[in-house]
């Protein structure tokens, strides 16, 4: 085990913080992982281990917390989402953007060695292409989160060429998971369904049937998350955020291989959802061939094994 590595996960009760939380500290020691967030956590409380009240837009709190620690590592996955967003857009930019300057600026002046930001499709817009989108190409988002996580990935590459601040960060798919709850996402149609169709034998999707959207099983996001971090400075050829693939499929498609395990299982289509319009400015894949080539990125979950493990450990 490696010691006194200091890591910050900011946003740890989230979707993705939950299991990164657990999973840096199975490596690290759990005493090396601190876990922030503005909630307290419910974490299994054998799995426990330092915890801190952090807002990242509270630039005192922000600082006790990088005085306590000297992080070697913040990961920051504090944000707010598609939808959510387009609830609140001033919210969700100030929380999105100057949540991350002042992190990056606090990891300046503490000397944290890695960092690591979250984007996403998001990015991408209607003008983008639509199949296996390039890393380089059009990128028009219309979402206030898209246009945040655009932005900031602008940062990271300027805080990484200005500072020499190693910065990290992937672009997600949609992500599917079992463990903590989505976050308000417009993805997040794929993760309801199995609840559903577990509690209820039928679901009703707010995305139409024929909706593509790149998606991926957490374990693979974590997975992937913690082989860019280790992987060599140098290999690293992109700063501002890699391309990052699992699977594509529609809700037509997903529910055809739910039914494979729940027969009876039926699926309906609402109208008017303002997440629609979202969905449809977004790809429908994704090509990830930078993170192939540059820390050898491969996809381990397809949409049966997906489909399987999520129902199973959903029954549970
Ligand atoms: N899952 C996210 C969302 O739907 C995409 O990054 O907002």
């Amino acid at each position: 085990m490696l010691m006194q590595e200091n890591i910050l996960v900011i946003g740890a009760n989230g979707q993705i913080g939950t299991e990164l939380v657990n999973h840096l500290r199975s490596v690290y020691g759990s005493d090396n992982v601190v876990a922030c967030d503005i909630r307290r956590p419910d974490y299994d409380t054998k799995n426990a281990g330092p915890f801190e009240f952090v807002n990242v837009l509270e630039k005192e709190n922000l600082r006790q917390i990088y005085q306590k620690y000297k992080p070697k590592q913040v990961y920051l996955l504090a944000a707010i989402l598609s939808a959510t967003g387009e609830q609140n857009p001033k919210l969700a930019w100030d929380l999105n953007m100057n949540g991350l300057l002042n992190v990056l600026d606090f990891c300046l002046e503490f000397g944290t060695r890695k960092i690591y930001w979250p984007s996403s499709i998001a990015v991408f817009g209607p003008n983008s292409p639509k199949q296996q989108t390039p890393q380089f190409c059009t990128m028009d988002p219309n979402t206030v989160y898209g246009i945040s996580k655009l932005a900031g990935e602008r940062w990271c590459e300027y805080y990484f060429h200005k500072y020499g601040l190693d910065i990290r960060s992937i672009r997600y798919p949609g992500l599917i998971s079992w463990k903590a709850a989505p976050g308000g996402g417009t993805t997040d149609y794929a993760i309801h369904i199995f609840h559903d169709a577990l509690k209820k034998g039928k679901y009703q999707s707010f995305l139409s049937g024929d909706t593509e959207l790149p998606m991926m099983y957490m374990d693979d996001a974590i997975r992937g998350t913690i082989e860019l971090m280790e992987a060599p400075a140098e290999n690293l050829t992109i700063r501002s955020s890699y391309n990052f693939a699992g699977m594509s499929f529609t809700p037509e498609v997903l529910a055809a291989e739910i039914r494979k395990h729940i027969p009876e299982f039926e699926i309906s289509y609402g109208e008017n959802d303002p997440r629609q319009a979202i969905a449809s400015s977004w790809p429908k894949s994704i090509d990830d061939s930078q993170a192939q080539k540059d820390w050898n990125w491969k996809t381990g979950f397809d949409l049966s094994r997906m489909t399987a493990d999520m129902l199973l450990n959903l029954k549970r």
